[in-house]
């Protein structure tokens, strides 16, 4: 197989190819001096009409191509990403250096069971170090793509780990290069990785459609810029948000016909306020899989970066209608982005268009499984995250004056350890946030269970348990949680806008026996 040539985005009608750059120059690793983005949101108008692309809104949603498994063996999994440049136009005049795994954007699909030994192959043709992190898996420590573990331009290295019983969920897997996890991702570098369970409680009537969420900045003549001054402080945001790859596309759906949605936000730092007009959501599973018992009539979600929820929606509409689903304004408390950011105005992401035949809607079971809580907590942690003026120079190159993201008053160190923990203990964790902006909080190597929430300064418990390994801290809020790590070693916990992880808030926790 040419693993130079791939398809990128498989819609009927538009196929389009992104071919591999080889090992010529043109990437740009440069932290600073990016091109400034366009102003104004793109149009249809800037696509060519005759041969839709990526960017041409009204296309179907393209599905996740699937990674290969090359093992014949049962419950091995066998497969190999190339982590590789390719090339793609977008639009009229120009085209587009992503980074990618095996050509696509977003990365391959890794559907795997409980249970299932995975070994991956990871080439680096980047001219960048990079690593594969499993986001959200309980794999061993030295599986896990660190930072501490590179793997450099032109060599590879294969992971191996075994997935649990009782792991079925929505994860997914992305570079976490030192320093260079932002510009990674933002160039193209994130895939969905989903586990199954052999008893999954979810009638297979349900269609399952899987979302990736990402979002894309390009300047004037089409590449990808880097990041700017501004994008390092409040984490950077894409012009055009992509679904699967593609700029608003169309999903359908039968009357009456129920479906599972998957959903993963991939981007660096945008949050998603989720609502489907004329639609409620019935929420059923968060990062770590399913909920106890659904929840339903929900009217908005609200996905933070790295997050993932699983969703029924049900078409309540009749044949020939359809309702957007969008994102709604959320002030996750940036500076100086004015009316620019996503606090400013409702971003459309799909088009649910009532095509299909009409269906019966599909009860779902009262109890999805069950969640266990953990025994009371024998030792507690508390960390502060803080914004505070840097002195030294900043990841964009800025010198003193840029704003500095701070955990427990500390910028990232890969040789400091900066927690410990026993394995196998019931923790209690604290994570105070005292900046003014919000900070999606994320541990490695395992799913925690909120307990409480501040509002306003006043702990609200949490309604019912759910697995997550990212919780949004909002500005000047707290986030209790119970957790257990179960393997020794050392495990990240971060903020997930890259942008911040990137410039130093995160820290080491190690594991021992
Ligand atoms: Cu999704 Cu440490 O990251
Ligand atoms: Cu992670
Ligand atoms: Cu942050």
């Amino acid at each position: 197989m040419d693993r130079r040539r791939f398809i990128l985005l498989g819609t009927a009608g538009s196929v389009a190819v992104l071919t591999g750059c080889g090992g010529g120059g043109g990437a740009s690793s440069a932290m600073s001096g990016g091109v400034p983005p366009p102003s104004a949101p793109p149009t249809s108008t800037q696509v060519p009409s005759t041969s839709p692309t990526a960017l041409t809104p009204g296309q179907a949603l393209p599905d996740l191509v699937r990674l290969e498994n090359a093992s014949t063996t049962p419950n091995a999994f066998h497969g190999t990403l190339v982590a590789e440049r390719a090339s793609k136009a977008l639009r009229v005049g120009g085209s587009t250096e992503f980074w990618t795994y095996n050509a696509l954007v977003p990365g391959p699909l890794i559907d795997v069971f409980e249970g299932d030994t995975l070994q991956i192959r990871l080439e680096n043709r980047l001219p960048q170090a990079t690593t594969v992190h499993w986001h959200g898996l309980p794999v061993p420590p030295s599986q896990d793509g660190n930072p501490m573990d590179p793997i450099a331009p032109g060599s590879s290295r294969t992971y191996e780990f075994t997935l649990p019983v009782g792991s079925a969920g929505t994860y997914w897997y992305h570079p976490h290069t030192h320093e260079h996890t932002a510009e990674q991702v933002f160039r193209g570098m994130a895939g969905l990785l989903v586990v199954r369970s052999r008893t999954d409680p979810v009638p297979a009537a349900i269609q399952e459609k899987l979302l990736v969420i990402s979002d894309l900045r390009l300047a004037p003549d089409g590449s990808i810029p880097a990041n700017t001054a501004m994008d390092w402080q409040n984490g950077r945001e894409g012009d055009y948000v992509l679904v699967n790859g593609q700029y608003q596309p169309v999903l359908s759906i039968g009357p009456g016909q129920s479906q599972r949605w998957r959903i993963l936000n991939a981007t660096n730092a945008r949050y998603l306020r989720l609502t489907l007009d004329q639609h409620a959501f019935t929420l059923i599973g968060t990062d770590g899989g399913l909920l106890g018992a659904a929840v339903p009539g929900l009217s908005e979600i609200l996905l933070a970066p790295a997050q993932r929820v699983e969703l029924i929606v049900t078409g309540g509409l009749a044949a020939g209608a359809s309702a957007l689903l969008q994102s709604l304004p959320y002030d996750r408390g940036t500076m100086g982005m004015g009316m620019m950011g996503s606090a400013a105005s409702n971003i459309p992401l799909l088009t649910l268009s009532y095509s299909g035949p009409a269906a019966v809607p599909v009860a779902l079971p009262t109890a999805l499984r069950p969640i266990a809580p953990f025994g009371v907590p024998t030792a507690t942690k508390r960390l502060v995250f803080s914004a505070g003026m840097g002195m030294g120079m900043g990841m964009g190159g800025m010198g003193g004056g840029m704003m500095q993201f701070l955990i427990d008053g500390k910028s990232f160190d890969p040789a400091r350890v900066d927690l410990t923990s026993r394995v196998n203990q019931v923790e209690q964790w604290t994570i105070e946030n005292r900046s003014s902006m919000d900070h999606p909080f994320h541990l490695h190597g395992t799913q925690f269970q909120v307990v409480s929430r501040t509002r306003g300064g006043v702990p609200i418990l949490e309604a019912s348990l759910a697995w997550q390994d990212v919780v949004n801290v909002p500005a000047l809020e707290s986030v209790v949680f119970n957790v257990i790590q179960r393997e020794v070693g050392r495990r990240m916990y971060h903020c997930h806008i890259l942008e911040h992880e990137d410039q130093g808030m995160m820290g080491v926790l190690d594991v021992i026996a």
